[in-house]
């Protein structure tokens, strides 16, 4: 164990008997309140430290789940009580004592916040950009198995990411989704890592796969790697990377594991393998030599396309920048998910970008929130979204 994670241990232990000794004061407060204390403590005493112990417990193990779901509690309990402290502590009223002491206000706030966030994500919303270029970018006017044609226009990418199934939605659900991407009759369509969690079953992955096989693109269907697609966080997963690529081949969807696409409309797709895959990933600068080779073009001929990397996390614009992408498409950052967090990542630059569209040296920089959420159904920053952009003219 090192010394950063011995700290880290120490930090988190002080944090929780902090908060245990919070609560326990704050709970006997209550039952003395309600309560005939003579004729009850200690026995309720003692069960008041061991309900406090009991509930802070799972946070010692990470359980992320209880982190978040009584954590939000704890937030909304301690800011009541600050409330309370600054403006109402010589409240004389009995409705008063008896809302503050069976904990009202923050359980109704806990509530409301896990039901709106709910809402939220049963709402799928449509996010539009138009990407201009100077480079010529063609529409597909139709598309066979042998012969394809081209029109003048801009061609049309969606790019979907984030759907951490079945978290958000269920087959049903899902199904009328790419019915409704079905209808903006794509050129090319991107599936940006993270479609499924890192608790999904075996089941789940090959049912969610198979259909998200049923989307339609003119040019094809492509998929690039997140970091929850392969399971990595399950300490008992059930399925193996392997099988998840079997899956979307078996779907018509392309794997795209650090591998360009050169199409006959003036767009070369890079997608790139995960930023945190622990195999490591090639360059830009390799990855458009790759394509040189594959295509049988010069690097010279490459550039003369619009070159759309697809990259789950938003992590590496310089080097995008300097290898002279055209536009870089990736999710990974969910806009926050949960308000503030967004906030912190912007801060702290966890992300080149934590939302939206930005113009950067000539690279489009495009991140979508996601099409679910990661670990609950809950989200009360951003929107659940598909993404539409218009490359061209
Ligand atoms: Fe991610």
């Amino acid at each position: 164990m090192n010394f950063g994670l011995i700290l880290w241990y120490a930090i988190l232990i002080i944090i929780l008997v902090l908060l245990i000794l919070y609560f326990y004061i704050r709970f006997k407060a209550s039952v003395i309140f309600f309560v005939d204390k003579d004729k009850f403590f200690p026995l309720p005493d003692f069960i008041i430290k061991l309900v406090c112990a009991f509930l802070f417990l799972p946070f010692l193990f990470f359980s992320y789940k209880w982190i978040f779901y009584f954590g939000m509690f704890v937030i909304f309990q301690m800011l009541f009580d600050l409330v309370v402290m600054t403006f109402f502590a010589n409240s004389k009223k009995r409705w008063f004592h008896i809302l503050y002491h069976i904990f009202a206000v923050p359980l109704i706030l806990t509530a409301v916040f896990f039901v709106l966030g709910y809402v939220n994500t049963q709402n799928i919303t449509r996010k539009e950009y138009n990407v201009p270029s100077e480079k010529e970018v063609l529409a597909v006017s139709d598309a066979s198995s042998t012969f394809t044609t081209y029109e003048e226009g801009s061609s049309k990418l969606v790019m979907l990411a984030d759907l951490h199934y079945p978290k958000t939605m269920n087959e049903e659900k899902l199904k009328e989704v790419v019915d409704r991407i079905n209808e903006e009759d794509a050129d090319i369509i991107v599936l940006c890592g993270d479609m499924t969690d890192e608790d999904t079953s075996k089941e789940k992955m090959l049912e969610c796969i198979r259909v998200l096989g049923e989307l339609d693109a003119k040019l094809g269907v492509f998929f690039v790697w997140g970091n929850h697609d392969d399971n990595r966080y399950n300490s008992a997963p059930t399925y193996e990377k392997a099988e998840v690529y079997e899956a979307y081949k078996n779907n018509g969807i392309y794997v795209l594991e650090d591998e360009a696409v050169l199409f006959g409309n003036g767009i070369l797709l890079v997608g790139r393998k995960d930023y945190s895959d622990e195999s490591g990933r090639k360059s830009m600068e390799e990855l458009l030599k790759d394509a040189s080779v594959k295509t049988g073009r010069s690097l010279e001929e490459l550039y003369e396309n619009v070159i759309v990397v697809a990259d789950h996390e938003p992590k590496e614009y310089e080097q995008d920048k300097a290898a002279g992408c055209d536009i870089v498409i990736s999710g990974h950052t969910h806009d926050g998910q949960i308000w503030p967090l967004g906030l912190f990542s912007t801060l702290f630059k966890m992300n080149d970008l934590t939302y939206g569209m930005k113009q950067d040296e000539g690279l489009t920089q495009i991140v979508t929130s996601g099409l679910g959420t990661w670990a609950f159904p809950v989200r009360t920053a951003g929107r659940c979204e598909y993404v539409v952009i218009n490359i061209g003219e």
